[in-house]
């Protein structure tokens, strides 16, 4: 273990070796010139040089310390600890520096690991914007390009290339509300309109608005609710936009011939709501992100289907400004399941 170094220690041992130090060389003088010495002058001698270099040290060394020390707690941002540690005369100051500065260390690593976390993250989603706008633009301009340098005549050819440049656009328009949206929820500027309401009425309601989606898709909805009501406080219309977005991608997602199942579990204060499907699952690893913007888990069936990939970071932002939770749950070839909880109605 090693033995604290206090400015007292540190005083102590230079009074000695000086007090040493000097009767020494004063023996050495009266040896020299045959001077007689009394044993008790000399111990006495021995004392106040003792006592003085003691003091005189550590009076000095103080001021030296704690002008150095002053700078450390004004260079880590804390001068008002500085002051409480003199105000306490804290004999083991340079302890107390060192704890402080390696956790003023550790805080600042924190901090510059998250900041690069979060540039990295800028970086990569400023790309992703660019990438995800420029395909459909891309798109619209090469039909309506090839449309210019064509035959207008032929009224047919013209209208499938309008209507396919006019999907690339509503596609655009789709990835840009979804992005004003989610700013929207990250600037804190969304008001949450909170009413009772019964949710099974509004999966329901959302299952037939999917219903032509999931007979294409030959995918059973089904909602499981013993009661019949689940009466929940949420803002309606945000809780529609979630269960739009997990219905659908448990449909586009899922398998053919699989089944969309909603249940619900009584938690005292709140319901968990849960939203499986049979499909595919998704592997480990796209877990941890899938509730990031733009991120997909299966790339080449994602631009199929033709979502934006913005859904489920709109999901996650709906049920975190509810003071909620969202979690998912997956397992390859058995499927996905995603919950989250709501307040309970107590009426
Ligand atoms: N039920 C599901 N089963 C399998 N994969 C899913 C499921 N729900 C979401 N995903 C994956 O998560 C990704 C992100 O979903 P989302 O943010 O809603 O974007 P989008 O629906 O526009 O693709 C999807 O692209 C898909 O890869
Ligand atoms: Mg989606």
């Amino acid at each position: 273990m090693r033995r604290p170094t206090s400015l007292t220690n540190i005083s102590l041992l230079t009074g000695l070796a000086v007090a040493i130090f000097s009767t020494a060389i004063f023996l050495l003088i009266c040896f020299l010139f045959f001077l007689e010495v009394r044993i008790e002058n000399l111990i006495a001698s021995s004392i106040i040089v003792f006592i003085i270099s003691f003091s005189a040290f550590r009076f000095v060394l103080n001021r030296f310390i704690n002008s150095k020390i002053r700078i450390i707690y004004k260079t880590i941002g804390k001068p008002l600890k500085f002051q409480q540690e003199t105000n306490r005369k804290n004999d083991n100051m340079l302890q107390a520096v060192e704890r402080d500065v390696a956790e003023w260390a550790i805080n600042k690593n924190k901090q510059i690991r998250e900041l690069k976390k979060m540039e990295q993250y800028r970086k990569e989603f400023v790309g992703n914007v660019s990438h995800e706008l420029k395909t459909p633009i891309f798109n619209a301009q090469g039909y309506i390009e090839t449309l210019m340098d064509s035959d207008l005549d032929d009224k047919d050819f013209a209208k499938s290339y309008l209507q396919k440049a006019s999907a690339n656009i509503d596609r655009l328009e789709a990835i840009v509300s979804d992005l004003l949206e989610i700013s929207k929820f990250e600037t804190g500027r969304i008001q949450l309109d909170k009413t009772a309401f019964d949710l099974v009425k509004l999966i329901k309601k959302v299952f037939f608005q999917y219903q032509h989606l999931a007979e294409e898709h030959k995918v059973k909805l089904q909602v499981m609710a013993e009661e019949g009501e689940i009466f929940v406080i949420a803002d309606e219309k945000r809780m529609m936009q979630v269960l739009e977005n997990l219905i659908s991608n448990s449909i586009k997602y899922g398998k053919e011939d699989g089944a969309t199942i909603v249940r619900f579990y009584d938690m005292d204060e709140q319901y968990l709501v849960e939203v499986s499907d049979n499909g595919p699952g998704i592997d480990e690893e796209h877990i941890p992100r899938l509730f990031e913007r733009f991120y997909r888990a299966d790339r080449s069936r994602a631009r199929k289907v033709g979502g934006t990939g913005l859904g489920l970071a709109i999901v996650k932002n709906i049920v975190e400004a509810h003071e909620q939770t969202i979690s998912v749950t997956s397992k390859l070839d058995e499927g996905t399941t995603f919950s989250f909880t709501l307040q309970k109605s107590q009426e």
